[in-house]
Formats: C-alpha cells, structure tokens, sequence
C-alpha cells in the first residue's frame, strides 16, 4: 500500500483512455481479472450520484430492515468499493471484497468499459443510479474539498470547466451515463434516478427490491425509508465516512453527508455558467433518450 505522501492530492491519472484518481491505479490488473460470482449485486454510479444512500438501501433490503445487522460494520467494509486503495487502509477493495461472504455487493464508480468483464460473462444484477449533472458537479466539487485522494478542486469556475469537459476523476459524466443506459439493452440493469428516489423514496425502493427478488411487509419498508433518509444517515457513523483517516477526509472542509438535496446548483451556478453548461449539455445529450429532473 502506498504512503499518504505519494498519492494524496496527486492529478487524475489515465486508465484506458480514463481519468482515474491516482491511488487507484497502481497494479490496475488487480480490477481488469477481479473474479466475480454470480450472486454479486454491483451498484454503479458516477461519484456523487447517491451511492452511499443507494448502498444503504441495498444492505438493509438484504436483512430484511434489520438495523442492528446493518450496524454490523462501517458501509466501505459492508459494500466494498471495487477500486479502492488508498494510505491507511489495510486492504484494498479488491483483497476486501475476496474475503467478503456472498451475496456480496459491489460498489464501483468504472465506466461501463471499464467494469471487469467477469461481472458480464456471470450475468450480475446491477443497479445504476443517476444524478443531474448541476448537482453532481456541485457536490464533486465539494468533494474534493475535503477528499484528498482527489486533485486539489482548484475555484468552483475552474472546477466547473474541468468537468465538463470530462477532466475530473471517472471522466466525463455525459459519457458514464449514456453509456451505462444503454447497456441496459442488453444486460440485468436496473436504472435509477436520485432524483426519483428523493421523491418518492416507496415506488424506487420498491423496484430494488423486486430486482433483487426480495418482498418485504409495509413495516419493513417504512423502518428502511426512516433509516435510510438524509437527516438519519448524516447522524449515522456508520454511513457518514466519520471513520475515514482524516488525512484522507476532512469533514471540517465539507461533510460527505452534505445537503442531500435536488437543486443545490442553482446556489452556484452564475447565469453565465448555466447558459455554457446548458450549450454543451444539449450537444452532448442530442442522442439519447434519457432525461434529468433539476428541480422539484
Ligand atoms: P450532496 O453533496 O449534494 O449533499 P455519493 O454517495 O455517490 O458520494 O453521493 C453523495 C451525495 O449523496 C451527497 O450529495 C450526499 O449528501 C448525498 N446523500 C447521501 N445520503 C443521502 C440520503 N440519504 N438522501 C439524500 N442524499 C443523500
């Protein structure tokens, strides 16, 4: 495992074409020949699209409500995260998710072409969640902020320019997102919104579990709602990366469990900015069906 002096604050390194955050790449065929099973429940996302929140609601439908079962362990041991290697951990997503009993879930950030080919020849359940990329781009920026295995953000204009022109860590999220939904084509994907899920938490949560195969009572349901809404998992340490070094996140810079909320973008934005976003939005999204809600 590398030292926090080599690979903190470091530049986006590529991986195929990529950008990748740094302590991630070292030894990258440890992700290309990853092993999956066929049980394995992957969650993808671009960062900052509501993975936590969605890894939650995943664990806690797989034990059936059972909050003390999901207090068993912190959400990077209960849902590992297939890139992960950073200073201070003691092993990497990959050793993690190896010594994990099944069925496990997976988290990941890869682009479609990225994903170890393993997760398609066994034909696992993934669940996809998008966010509106104002919000996202909001709170990545706010992200690198406080998390150091990330580039220094650099001022909010400047930010805002590198991601959309595809320069942050993961890429471009007009690509992520396209190309994730099509792949749902010809793939077990389920694809979701954060916005949906924000506002109507019941009919999304609802699909996972029937994704899954899992029925659950109305009880449970709600128990997983009130569990897994923004307020309750801000105050849960098991959920709100409190646990993380803070050499790694500093939450005096910003907490992870931020706003939680649609809109946050128009507190950033400058009318300037929304036009060019806009202008580039439109050129990038021209050829494909899927559509994002920016406000309530
Ligand atoms: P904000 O920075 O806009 O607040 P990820 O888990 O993919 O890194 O995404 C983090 C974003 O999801 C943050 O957004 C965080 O506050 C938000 N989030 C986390 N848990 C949430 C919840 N239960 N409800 C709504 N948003 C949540």
């Amino acid at each position: 495992m590398s030292s926090p002096k080599d690979v903190l604050r470091k530049n986006v390194k590529m991986i195929h074409g990529c950008p990748m955050v740094y302590a991630f790449t070292s030894n990258w065929e440890r992700i290309e020949q990853f092993q999956s099973r066929p049980d394995d429940i992957v969650i993808a996302t671009f960062p900052k699209s509501g993975t936590t929140w969605l890894s939650e609601i995943v664990d806690m439908i797989l034990n059936d409500g059972d909050i003390e079962k999901c207090k068993r362990d912190v959400i990077t041991d209960r849902v590992a995260m297939l890139e992960m290697s950073a200073p201070g951990l003691s092993v990497t997503g990959v050793e993690n998710l190896e010594q994990m009993p099944s069925p496990r879930i997976v988290k990941t950030h890869l682009p479609v072409d990225l994903l170890p080919k393993s997760f398609w020849e066994n034909k696992c359940k993934i669940i996809y969640m998008a966010r509106n990329a104002k919000d996202v781009v909001v709170s990545y920026y706010h992200f690198d902020l406080m998390n150091s295995l990330q580039p220094d953000p650099g001022t909010w204009g400047e930010y805002l320019q590198k991601f959309m022109t595809g320069n942050v860590a993961y890429g471009s999220w007009f690509n992520h997102v396209k190309t994730w939904w099509k792949k749902k084509e010809e793939h077990p994907i389920l694809f979701l919104f954060y916005e949906d899920m924000k506002k109507n938490p019941k009919g999304e949560i609802q699909k996972v579990s029937s994704f899954l195969g899992k029925t659950m009572s109305d009880e449970i349901m709600d128990r997983i709602i009130f569990h897994t809404s923004f307020e309750v998992m801000k105050n849960n340490p098991m959920v709100n990366y409190t646990h993380m070094p803070t050499a790694v996140m500093d939450h005096s810079k910003s907490p992870f469990m931020r706003k939680g909320i649609i809109g946050d973008w128009k507190n950033y934005f400058t009318m300037e900015e929304n036009e060019k976003f806009e202008a580039i939005y439109k050129k990038e999204m021209s050829e494909t069906t899927l559509q994002f809600c920016t406000e309530i």
